[in-house]
């Protein structure tokens, strides 16, 4: 049984030893940002690690407007993949965005024109989970150069 529980500010250490644990997807400068957010202004829900202090994996939700959301973070420790904690923590996300009225949901992740192998599982992932990919932004601002952004979207009600 997979737990997920809201993260405190404690937590933020922890959540940017996952993403050290992730080279290949979460470069230094992501570690500041992901330490300013967990367990602060934007709401998070951890999956507790096997052993004492560490974080399994963590998400990140951003809400800047009533009827939308963005997931700035998604991270699982490797040796903790593919044991449905990701899914878990994406649905408790998504259940929490539908109670509280959002309607879609936006995820930002590598393009597969970047020819980037580690991002196929991602992509992939985000695509069961049921984000489509509505577009292409290169360069996104913000990103380093040579990374085109695939933008994805969830609907979690009709609009229309
Ligand atoms: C994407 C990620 C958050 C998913 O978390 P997870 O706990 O591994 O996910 P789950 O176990 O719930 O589900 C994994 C799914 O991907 C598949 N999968 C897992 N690892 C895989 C791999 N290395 N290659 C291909 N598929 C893989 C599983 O078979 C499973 O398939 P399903 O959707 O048909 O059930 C996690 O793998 C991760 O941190 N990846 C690296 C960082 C990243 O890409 N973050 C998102 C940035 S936008």
């Amino acid at each position: 049984v997979t737990t997920v529980r809201a993260a405190v500010p404690d937590d933020a250490e922890a959540c940017v030893d996952v993403l050290r644990h992730l080279p290949d997807y979460f470069t230094p400068n992501t570690h500041d940002e992901a330490r300013a957010v967990v367990g602060g202004p934007h709401r998070t829900w951890v999956v507790d690690g096997a052993v004492g202090g560490e974080i399994a994996g963590f998400v990140v939700v951003e809400q800047r407007f009533a009827r939308g959301a963005e997931i700035t973070f998604a991270a699982v420790r490797p040796d903790q993949r593919d044991r449905g904690i990701g899914t878990a923590l994406v649905e408790r996300a998504l259940a929490e965005l539908a109670r509280v009225g959002v309607a879609i949901v936006e995820v930002k992740t590598l393009d597969a024109s970047a020819g980037y192998e580690p991002y196929v599982a991602t992509r992939a992932f985000w695509e069961r989970r049921g984000f489509v990919q509505i577009d292409c932004i290169d360069p996104l601002p913000g990103w380093d150069p040579g990374n085109p952004s695939a933008i994805y979207v969830a609907a979690l009600t009709p609009t229309t």
